[in-house]
């Protein structure tokens, strides 16, 4: 069976989910569930990034210990996720005690074989992103905090294994998406790369994981996360498990964070003497009005309060079909209403309730029998099944958007269909089993069938919705093909899923 493997980053535990956490899992979600869909075998991973100084401080400042504040806000993101309607298989939380183990054991091994090293530095240190940074970093001027700092610590010989995984990047043309970001990191790499200063003294932070080898040392927080990828899943622990998962097939993260997965992750994996993963994928930045996000400005967008007021699968069309993969978004009240309207209201919601609607009361609910089709029926399911793999291909090159389009395209073509055979007047004609009538509605009902099995991976609950109206409940894979409707089977009206949001 085909396996599929995909992550999400591990969220700081120092705020409340926004909605470019809520964007990434969201899209996961939607990844994952299609790759399901097609029957792989799949698995997803997400969870909380819990050590370091962002937490310490937020802890202090809610005056509260480390645990507590990590244990608090870890039921935040499990009630997003759940609320979202997120089908992850595991929940990281590097807090945990396997994580804890495994990431020293790391260590311990890396510092065997001469890969970790103890060095006096003298650098640049910037509190606020926990790192040594470069003159030219401080230069430009994109970091706070920056302090002078002279002392002993761990590096990781990521400079060794910068060869090797410039000839990965190269070799694998899929390994950086999108090739704006591989190309970053490429330009990135001509310059020599620095070793990875990867313990802090516990002078500085005492919230992380203890160095194995020096008790007055805890570990580099991304040094922890990273492999959480791999100690989710059994490394070291139940092999087994580990080779069906890993390598992975997708790490999904936002642009801030492709330096670290992109190098920083691939050189560790070396070290470990383990295979890369398959591809990195990096996202762009959701704004508000086209601003940056952020706490001071108060711009932040709860993905909870938009769920609330419109519901969870309007929030998930919108985030998937509002972002082009790789490229900033603005998040504004206006375009989400706009889209809601147009595509969940107008053209799903109008093609759901007009075909259930016409055969409640004209066929005494049952699925009408059709009768011989013409010209303009195949020309349709011939559409049909051109979009189903448009949307496969879609997937799988991670145009999401663009897959979201194929499907509306089918569901205005459905719409088209009937504002042509108009199904409403050929009813009172003769309203038989497989008069004409009986045909255009078995045909649009089985289309709109399709269309809802393409969407449940976006929009879960309403297309589970709208197929429970066609007596498709409880059905583990559903079919693509055309003709799984049965005739006489119930159909009813499932209601407004999608009402008009007038503002
Ligand atoms: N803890 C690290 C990741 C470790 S992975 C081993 C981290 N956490 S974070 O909580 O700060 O960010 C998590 C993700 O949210 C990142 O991928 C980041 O890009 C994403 N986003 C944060 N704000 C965002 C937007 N406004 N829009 C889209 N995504 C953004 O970094």
């Amino acid at each position: 069976m085909n396996k599929f493997y995909i992550t999400t980053p591990l969220y700081y535990v120092n705020d409340e989910p926004h909605i470019g956490h809520a964007y990434t899992t969201i899209l996961a979600d939607v990844i994952n569930r299609y790759y399901k869909s097609i029957g792989y075998q799949t698995f997803m991973l997400t969870g909380t990034d819990e050590h370091g100084l962002k937490v310490q401080q937020a802890a202090i400042k809610n005056n509260v210990s480390p645990k507590q504040h990590v244990d608090d806000y870890v039921k935040r993101f499990k009630k997003t996720w759940k609320k979202l309607n997120i089908e992850y298989d595991y929940f990281i939380r590097t807090t945990n005690s396997n994580h804890i183990k495994k990431v020293q054991k790391v260590l311990q091994n890396l510092y065997d074989k001469g890969d970790i090293y103890l060095d006096e530095y003298e650098g640049l240190y910037s509190i606020s992103e926990e790192r040594f940074i470069t003159e030219k970093e401080a230069e430009e001027g994109d970091y706070r905090e920056i302090k002078k700092i002279k002392e002993k610590n761990y590096f990781f010989k990521m400079s060794k294994y910068q060869k090797k995984l410039i000839r990965h990047i190269k070799q694998n043309k899929n390994f950086i998406k999108p090739e704006t970001r591989k190309n970053e990191i490429l330009g990135f790499l001509k310059n020599p790369l620095n070793d990875l200063c990867i313990s802090r003294p516990k002078s500085r932070l005492e919230w992380g994981i203890e160095v194995p080898f020096n008790k007055d040392y805890v570990t580099y927080v991304w040094f922890d996360a990273l492999l959480n990828y791999i100690t989710a899943i059994g490394w070291d622990v139940d092999n087994k498990k580990f080779n069906n998962w890993w390598p992975a097939n997708y790490h999904l993260m936002g642009k801030d964070i492709i330096t670290t997965h992109a190098v920083y992750w691939p050189t560790m994996l070396m070290a470990c003497g383990l295979k890369l993963p398959k591809t990195l994928l990096a996202h762009g930045w959701w704004l508000t009005n086209d601003n940056k996000m952020s706490k001071s400005i108060g711009n932040i967008v709860n993905p909870l309060e938009i769920a609330d007021e419109f519901g969870v699968d309007a929030l998930r069309y919108y985030l998937m079909r509002n972002m082009v993969l790789g490229q900033d978004s603005s998040f504004s009240r206006e375009s989400f209403i706009k889209r809601y309207n147009a595509d969940l209201a107008n053209d799903y919601g109008n093609v759901i309730n007009r075909i259930t609607i016409l055969i409640e009361k004209n066929f005494n609910s049952l699925c009408p029998e059709p009768g011989k089709y013409q010209q303009s029926e195949h020309d349709i399911i011939d559409f049909t099944n051109k979009v189903v793999s448009e949307v496969d291909d879609n997937m799988k090159k991670l145009k999401i958007h663009d897959a979201l389009a194929n499907i509306f395209s089918l569901i205005r073509e459905i719409n088209k269909y009937l504002e042509i055979k108009q199904p409403w007047k050929l009813i009172k004609i003769d309203k038989s089993k497989k008069s004409d009538a009986a045909t255009s509605l078995y045909i649009s009902a089985e289309l709109l069938r399709i269309s809802s099995v393409l969407l449940i991976p976006y929009i879960p609950e309403k297309a589970t919705l709208t197929l429970s109206s066609l007596s498709q409940k409880g059905i583990k894979q559903h079919k693509l093909d055309f003709g799984q409707l049965k005739a006489n089977i119930a159909i009813k009206s499932p209601g407004a899923l999608f009402p008009r949001i007038e503002e």
